[in-house]
């Protein structure tokens, strides 16, 4: 069972990204995977910004089953393992949402990271869009998970085999009303 079952039918995600930068450095034609995609908020946000292939995947599966219900239209996966159910190559492009934010383990992140590169074609295009602070910050957030908001750098240090195109660090609260910051990392997949 995952930590985020027992918040999954209502808690409402708020990291936003950006559809000005993902439209204007993804072609409509991509096939994206969503890493992560909870309830597939930002599935259906990419849904509505006209991207077609688009599919979810979550280790929650009350998440996934609430997305199908919100969502019916997408294509949201339960998955619980660590070796993604995808081909070598597959996606032209991948997106995480505050899916980093709430694994605060170092190892953890960069051998999903490794999974996350083998199943993203060459040259293909990874958009991190995660709580960050200066601070490093670890703690437990109201719905019971253990988050980090890292340093953007620390965020940078898991992205062996890929190059940083675009980065950013916004301002975003976070869910129960903090003051907050995001970062938005664009990074390309080297050949
Ligand atoms: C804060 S929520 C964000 C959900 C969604 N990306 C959004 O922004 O609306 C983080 C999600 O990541 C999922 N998650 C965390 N670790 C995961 C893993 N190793 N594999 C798949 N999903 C994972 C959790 O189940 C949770 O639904």
């Amino acid at each position: 069972m995952s930590e985020w079952d027992s918040v999954a039918e209502n808690v409402d995600f708020n990291l936003e990204i950006s559809d000005e930068n993902f439209v204007k450095t993804v072609s409509q034609e991509a096939k994206i995977l969503d890493f992560g995609c909870g309830y597939g908020r930002i599935a259906n946000q990419l849904y509505h910004l006209g991207y077609r292939h688009l599919v979810g995947i979550d280790c929650s599966i009350k998440m996934i089953n609430r997305g199908l219900i919100e969502f019916p239209h997408l294509d949201l996966r339960y998955f619980p393992g660590s070796i993604l159910p995808f081909a070598d190559n597959e996606f032209d492009s991948i997106v995480t949402c505050a899916v980093f934010t709430c694994i605060p383990n170092q190892d953890v992140r960069k051998h999903i990271l490794i999974e996350l590169r083998r199943v993203l074609k060459p040259n293909g295009v990874l958009y991190l869009a995660e709580f960050c602070s200066e601070q490093s910050q670890r703690f437990t957030s109201s719905a019971g998970v253990p988050m980090w908001h890292s340093q953007q750098r620390e965020l940078k240090i898991i992205l062996d085999g890929f190059n940083v195109e675009q980065s950013q660090v916004v301002e975003n609260s976070t869910m129960s009303g903090h003051a907050s910051h995001a970062s938005h990392i664009f990074a390309r997949k080297t050949i």
